[in-house]
């Protein structure tokens, strides 16, 4: 057993994505939730956690198997395509996944059929008949009271719900109101943030009401164990994907190995309007088959364009293939989390983007490491001066905001507030600024002073490299280029290969401190970290 495994089950941290639907090439909602995943992801990897992160498709249920007759092709063949170009813009947007799992990959058949019998030995499928609008975009029976005007979904406005009358098998999601209503009650962050745990709320007081899991006149899905008359619900295998995604490559397909190492899933991170999928069938589901509940579940916003509601309809969507090939993988990870706050909804506008991007990566901390770096070839033979953190004044205002800077970074991560993560850090890199204009090291270099210089010129390098180190999961490409140019051989993009979690977690601990730059550290030539984007 490697290093890594025996410190494993105390100190593991999975996370997974939604499984993306296929009917079409990710758009910038699933990116979004994706880059959050992998920033967190890469967070808690960074301070020595063992990580898996979880994302991966799914490809059963009607929707897909329309839009793959409607293209003229299979549906096995249009989901290998689709699903390939989910990985294509994973790995342009530079996503670290462990694990990508398709619905269709056929081990979880196995895991998916054992779980349905747990839950029917349980007592808690039945046949009945569903009545009822049914949105084929959401995979989803609609309420009445919640369609617009000639039955349209409130979701996708442009589709109408379809009348559907048909003999299915029945989730017992009922008999779990009370339980459900104690574990958010005991557990009052299970699902987060508040404004989402309020409306589960208050969806779960109206009362619950069985959910059909099975369809009929339906091929494309796994056929209901003992009823092959039957297709099993989408929504019940898509959830289950997640814990296909745990076996190990070369596990037997049993849900007892599925479940043995990762579960239960430490966070679900998953968009607003598939909450109570996550946030009450899926724990119910798991009460059923008498197994560990998942950790968390955060819902977050959508995200607009230019003020409007992204969608084919309008026209508006947003491409993120090509938003990478014009701006990097960087730009666009920085923009969407340091600008949205996580959980509401947020807007993209290009112009906006762009003068972000110029603001606060090329501008205030590209070009503070540029001149600061400049004057320490000038005055400091290209090293890094001859002194340690300790020896600066306590009431240098770096210092002082550089000290405190790890703390209220890590609990921004910790409650993904990613964007309070970005400002704290870039208020430390704008003081920065100020102190070398206020001090102005080259006038006192021409005075011969040459200690103050040192240890201006100390305080604003070790205020660049501690802003790096604590954006690298958001920006690992420039947080890995800054650090090359501050002497250190760290690459961001690592995934601890080869290293045990003490040290990763030694190395934390020392990099996520203000004052540990090593004196005489070899500097690199200054080169800018960010182009403008023009
Ligand atoms: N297949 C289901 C999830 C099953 S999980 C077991 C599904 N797929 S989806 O592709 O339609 O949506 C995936 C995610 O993308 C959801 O979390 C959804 O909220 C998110 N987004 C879709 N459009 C979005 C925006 N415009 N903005 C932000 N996220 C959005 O639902």
């Amino acid at each position: 057993m490697s290093y890594i495994e025996s410190e494993h089950n105390n100190n593991r941290f999975s996370i997974a994505t939604p499984l993306y639907y296929v009917n079409d090439l990710p758009h910038i909602g699933s990116a979004y939730t994706t880059m959050a995943v992998d920033v967190l992801g890469r967070f808690e990897r960074l301070r020595g956690k063992s990580v898996l992160t979880i994302t991966g498709t799914d490809e059963h249920g009607q929707k897909i198997q329309r839009t793959a007759e409607a293209a003229g092709s299979t549906p096995q063949e249009h989901c290998d395509r689709v699903a390939a170009g989910f990985e294509e813009l994973w790995h342009k947007l530079n996503i670290h996944y462990d694990r990508f799992i398709r619905t269709t990959d056929p081990r979880h058949e196995h895991v998916v059929n054992a779980f349905f019998q747990r839950v029917w030995d349980n007592g808690d499928i039945y046949l009945g008949r569903q009545q009822g609008w049914y949105c084929v975009s959401c995979e989803e029976f609609k309420e009445e009271r919640d369609l617009l005007e000639g039955h349209r979904c409130p979701i996708h406005s442009n589709r109408e719900a379809e009348w559907r009358d048909e003999e299915n098998y029945f989730f017992r999601l009922s008999k779990y109101q009370s339980q459900l209503e104690a574990l958010y009650r005991d557990r009052p962050d299970f699902i987060q943030p508040e404004s989402r745990r309020n409306e589960v709320l208050s969806f779960v007081e109206r009362g619950l009401q069985d959910f059909s899991v099975s369809r009929v006149n339906l091929d494309w899905g796994f056929p209901v164990p003992g009823d092959p008359s039957h297709t099993l619900y989408v929504w019940f295998d898509a959830l289950l994907g997640y814990v296909t995604a745990l076996l190990d490559p070369d596990d037997e397909p049993t849900l007892e190995n599925a479940i043995a190492k990762w579960w239960p899933i430490t966070l679900h991170a998953i968009g607003k309007d598939i909450l109570r999928f996550h946030a009450v069938y899926w724990p119910a589901m798991w009460m059923s088959a008498g197994l560990p509940l998942p950790n968390k579940v955060f819902g977050h916003g959508f995200l607009t364009k230019d003020g409007q509601k992204m969608g084919k309809s309008l026209g508006n969507t947003l491409n993120p293939f090509e938003l990478v090939d014009r701006y990097g993988s960087d730009a666009v990870r920085y923009y969407f989390l340091k600008e949205i706050e996580f959980g509401r909804d947020g807007d993209f506008n290009e112009t906006r983007f762009k003068n972000i991007l110029n603001a606060d990566l090329a501008n205030d901390l590209g070009n503070l490491l540029n001149r600061t770096l400049k004057m320490a070839h000038k005055y400091c033979q290209g090293v890094v001066p001859d002194l340690s953190g300790a020896e600066i004044p306590d009431d240098c205002p770096l210092k002082v905001a550089g000290c405190s800077l790890g703390e209220e970074a890590i609990a921004a991560y910790e409650s993904l507030r990613f964007d309070r993560a970005c400002e704290a850090i870039l208020s430390l890199v704008r003081m920065g600024n100020k102190y070398i204009d206020d001090r102005a090291p080259w006038k006192l270099y021409k005075q011969g002073e040459q200690e103050a210089v040192e240890q201006i010129l100390y305080s604003v390098l070790e205020s660049v490299r501690l802003a790096a180190y604590l954006l690298a999961p958001i920006v690992p490409n420039t947080s890995t280029e800054i650090y090359r140019q501050l002497g250190y051989s760290m690459d961001f993009n690592d995934k601890n290969s080869g290293k045990t979690l003490r040290d990763v977690k030694e190395s934390f601990t020392v990099h996520v401190r203000w004052g540990t730059l090593p004196n005489r550290q070899t500097l690199g030539q200054p080169q800018p970290v960010f182009s403008r984007l023009e």
